[in-house]
């Protein structure tokens, strides 16, 4: 019922099943192989592929964007228009494979991914499953969780392959395409990939990995099949996405109480810095001075966002006074600084 109601989504249940893994730990071939044995129950299934759908040159500036700060590039925003067009078409299936019009999408290639969808002649029956493969490296939690959260809003199904494969296996299927992507990307990816930890994150609970070293067996074929059933059957929510947006919001207030924090701190430093200059403390002293508020700031502030997150209550409905946090914490630091700069002090006296 309640998939009804929220979702604009067909009258079938859909699935968003992210692929995740190297460049070249067999996606793409994963994906195609789940496509026919999902044709042959049935279901209407397609493969959302990241690099054809982002235009080449936003491919190329990725890595390097990506490396310099990751998290304002231009793939990101195209990553987010990839969604954008998925959406439109789950609020408005019949509205065929339009795009938004400020689009950054390839249309040709978004066409072909919705014509995929469309049912097999004969079938009539909408009630078939819908399926959507999402191909992309998908390295980084938060990546992936843009997806879940999609999938939430329209009460879809979601699951997670993560495509295990060793790099120098990576690399050397690289090498052999006709457009090969720079090896240095590849070992790049490998420092950054996360992979799917339900242990860590209770949303990525429908996960598995396959080893895709070697070729693909057809019992690896049947554990993601199954997988997909059983996130067809288990459709999330979207009432739950309010605990996990709550939690979002809290990590990010306590970076913000930190990172003010931290500047506080840092001009308090350099005052006590001033004043021990101006008391004549020796350079030997100096040092001393400033590798202990240094390492007392350290301390300070790792102690500051642990009991920041104890602390504020996860549900707490009200706005929090980041500006006072900060104030009350760094009034401590202030009194620990006093006490290292007049020992300092006080010692060479
Ligand atoms: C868009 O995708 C199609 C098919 O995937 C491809 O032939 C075409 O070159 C792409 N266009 C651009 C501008 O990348
Ligand atoms: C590279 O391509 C050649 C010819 O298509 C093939 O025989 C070989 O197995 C490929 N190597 C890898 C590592 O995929
Ligand atoms: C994956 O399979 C390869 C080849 O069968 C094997 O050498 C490797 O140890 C496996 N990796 C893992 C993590 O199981
Ligand atoms: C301050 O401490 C940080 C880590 O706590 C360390 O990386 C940095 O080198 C220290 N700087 C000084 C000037 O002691």
């Amino acid at each position: 019922m309640a998939a009804k109601e929220a979702g604009s989504v067909a009258q079938a249940p859909a699935c968003l099943c992210v692929l995740c893994g190297l460049p070249a730990a067999g996606k793409s071939t994963l994906a195609r192989r789940v496509l026919s044995t999902a044709a042959q129950l049935g279901w209407r299934a397609t493969v959302v592929p990241y690099d054809d759908l982002i235009p080449e040159d936003a491919f190329r500036t990725r890595v390097v964007e990506e490396i310099t700060n990751p998290a304002h590039t231009e793939w990101k925003s195209h990553r987010q228009a990839v969604l954008q067009c998925l959406e439109q078409f789950l609020k408005n299936p019949k509205v065929f494979a339009e795009l938004p019009s400020s689009s950054q999408i390839n249309s040709t290639a978004w066409e072909k991914c919705i014509q995929a969808l469309q049912q097999p002649e004969g079938l009539k029956s909408d009630r078939a499953p819908l399926l959507f493969m999402l191909d992309d490296n998908f390295y980084y939690p938060s990546m992936r969780y843009e997806v879940c959260q999609l999938a939430r809003k329209y009460s879809l199904g979601f699951c997670q392959v993560y495509l295990q494969c060793d790099v120098e296996s990576c690399i050397s299927r690289n090498q052999n395409r006709s457009q090969p992507i720079p090896t240095e990307v590849i070992l790049d990816m490998v420092k950054r990939l996360e992979f799917p930890n339900p242990q860590k994150n209770s949303w990525e609970m429908s996960s598995i990995s396959l080893n895709t070293t070697d070729d693909l067996s057809e019992s690896d074929i049947q554990r993601v099949m199954e997988l997909i059933s059983s996130a067809l059957r288990n459709l999330l929510s979207p009432a739950e996405d309010n605990t996990e947006q709550k939690e979002a919001d809290r990590l990010k207030c306590a970076t913000s109480v930190v990172h003010q924090a931290d500047q506080a701190c840092r001009r308090l430093i350099s005052e006590a810095m001033k004043t021990a200059r101006e008391n004549h403390v020796p350079s030997e002293h100096m040092k001393s001075l400033a590798a202990q508020l240094n390492e007392s700031k350290a301390t300070f502030l790792h102690d500051l966002r642990k009991q920041f997150l104890q602390e504020v209550p996860f549900s707490q409905e009200e706005e929090i006074d980041v500006e006072r946090v900060v104030k009350r914490a760094v009034d401590i630091f202030d009194d620990r600084k006093k006490e290292i700069l007049s020992r300092i002090i006080n010692d060479i006296v």
